[in-house]
């Protein structure tokens, strides 16, 4: 058996994990280079739960500046089986409105340039990524959020963007037209690499903004992002610690296979 251990990474706004108990810091050596801080490694009830702050404590890492590879490898090394994202968000959909937690299931990756896989030429592996979500810990952090009566949205299509800037108007109407929900800047390539990682991926997608399209709200900034942020970080910690005391003590199999992705996937004839 596997034993259960919930990764939570930490988006905008989410710095740390309140509730965490008998927390200790660990720094683990990579070799994919640093991680964006220290693991924070505690309990909730019976679950393991680590913790790690996507842009690092004091926000110092940029999207396109995170070392994504090094924080999934971290937080596989510290036995993470299952990942949920903590992730401000824009929204394309009137009734996906900020202070609304969005459980996505797809995403579109429109980032470019960022090292996106831990495998290459050497060693080639192809990972299958129809379902980036796994469903099982989707519907565990539904009936989290049920419980703490928490209103989330099941369902819906995070398009990953560059930036660091926000969209143009044009891009905005554009990512709407096309049936996309949310947009945020940092989810991709980390669900590939958790993907590839073996670990099972889901993301609370945290609205805070209608980005630009929306004509009745201003365009979309930095201090709305983290006003809207910071006024729910309590609720996201709320809907984590319960996913965790409800969480079984033995990794589950994953409908979508997250937890033997790796099984011929890869390429490469073994050496002889
Ligand atoms: N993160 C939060 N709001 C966003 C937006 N409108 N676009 C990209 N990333 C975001």
């Amino acid at each position: 058996m596997t034993a259960a251990v919930l990764g939570v990474m930490g988006g905008s706004g989410v710095y740390d994990l309140p509730g965490l108990e008998d927390v200790r810091e660990e720094r683990i050596d990579s070799p994919w280079g640093e991680p964006s801080d220290a693991l924070r490694i505690g309990r909730i009830g019976g679950t393991t739960v680590v913790f790690l702050a996507r842009h690092g404590r004091g926000h110092r890492f940029s999207p396109t500046g995170i070392n994504y590879r090094a924080n999934i490898d971290v937080l596989k090394r510290a036995g993470v089986t299952d990942l949920v994202s903590l992730s401000a968000c824009g929204s394309f959909r009137n009734e996906l409105h900020p202070g609304l937690f969005v459980l996505v299931d797809q995403f579109v990756d429109r980032t470019h340039g960022r090292p996106s896989s831990f495998f290459g030429n050497g060693c080639v592996a192809h990972v299958s990524l129809a379902h980036p979500v796994g469903p099982n810990l989707q519907k565990r952090i539904a009936a989290a959020a049920d419980a703490e009566e928490i209103g989330v949205h099941r369902g819906g299509t995070y398009v990953c963007m560059e930036g660091p800037q926000f969209s143009s108007l044009s891009e905005s109407k554009s990512y709407k037209a096309q049936g996309f929900d949310v947009i945020g800047m940092t989810n991709m390539p980390e669900a590939k690499l958790a993907r590839e990682a073996e670990i099972t991926y889901a993301t609370i997608a945290m609205v805070t903004d209608f980005d630009c399209w929306h004509p009745a709200h201003d365009a979309v900034d930095v201090a709305a992002v983290i006003a809207v942020a910071r006024a729910n970080a309590d609720k996201a910690a709320r809907l984590v610690a319960r996913l965790a005391r409800d969480f079984p003590a033995e990794r589950e199999d994953c409908p979508v296979g997250s937890h033997r992705a790796l099984d011929g996937a890869i390429m490469t004839a073994p050496a002889q």
